[in-house]
């Protein structure tokens, strides 16, 4: 992977393909290598850049504490970096929280928005507070207990749970600590949602536990121009579970 520092970290990305640019950024607590299925079918419609997150990865991290929005300043970073004005932006479950963030914050930049298995909603109290202690139980006894509970809830199919869990083990504590801390403390984007005008795509699994579909309806309701793909078969992990559909939903971003 190609690496740049900015924000005080070290920013690791790939880039590949030929197109209208676009970024697919990971959720939590995964890194670029989520998308793998998902690259070779969209790499002859886009320039793809895709990043681990900060603290992700073969990303750094700072131990102070950061934001989605500080997240969106180390993606223009890398875009300044890459000399690419404007780019189509599509992120997971949190990456998606980090995409809205982007937008949000550097809308002339975006040409398209992709939400797949996300939320345009901040996190209600008791959620913010099982983050917050979840942060702590990391800090105290390491990332086992998150692994294990988020394995199950990612997918019923044994194999992808495999995949993401080895890849959740792959992180180290800090990109936990630091992802939970800033995921309690996003903005709602709904506000944002309803007044874009770039194309938007949305995918979600029905079989979603983490962020149930009901998610991805409401945002559906909020912008009229979006398309909407609703996954029969898939859970949270659409770019593992189905990468096809997952890479023709995005394909409307080019
Ligand atoms: C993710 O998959 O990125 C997280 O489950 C999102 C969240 O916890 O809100």
């Amino acid at each position: 992977m190609e690496k740049i520092n900015i924000n005080g970290i070290e920013l690791a990305y790939e880039r590949v393909g030929k197109g209208t640019p676009l970024i697919l950024l990971h959720g939590f607590p995964l890194d670029h290598d989520a998308w793998e299925q998902v690259i070779p079918l969209l790499e002859n419609d886009f320039d793809l850049i895709v990043p681990d997150l900060r603290g992700f990865g073969s990303s750094t991290t700072t131990h102070t504490p950061y934001t989605m929005d500080d997240i969106a300043s180390d993606l223009a970073g890398l875009l300044d970096h890459l000399k690419v004005e404007k780019t189509a932006i599509a992120g997971h479950s949190m990456g998606g929280y980090a995409a809205l963030a982007f937008a949000r914050i550097y809308s002339e930049r975006v040409s398209g928005l992709g939400l797949v298995s996300t939320q345009a909603l901040a996190d209600p109290p008791d959620r913010k507070e099982g983050r917050y202690k979840s942060a702590a139980e990391v800090e105290e006894k390491g990332i086992d207990g998150v692994v294990t509970a988020m394995t199950t809830k990612f997918s019923s199919d044994v194999q992808i749970q495999r995949t993401a869990r080895k890849m959740m083990e792959g992180q180290q504590p800090a990109a936990y600590i630091g992802a939970l801390k800033a995921m309690a403390e996003r903005f709602d984007s709904t506000s944002l949602l309803a007044s874009s005008a770039y194309p938007i795509v949305i995918i979600h699994g029905t079989k979603d536990v983490l962020i149930p579909i009901e998610r991805g309806h409401e945002m559906k309701r909020m912008i009229s121009h979006a398309r909407f793909v609703e996954l029969y078969e898939a859970g949270h992990l659409p770019m593992l579970e189905a990468p096809q559909e997952t890479a023709d939903g995005l394909k409307h971003l080019a």
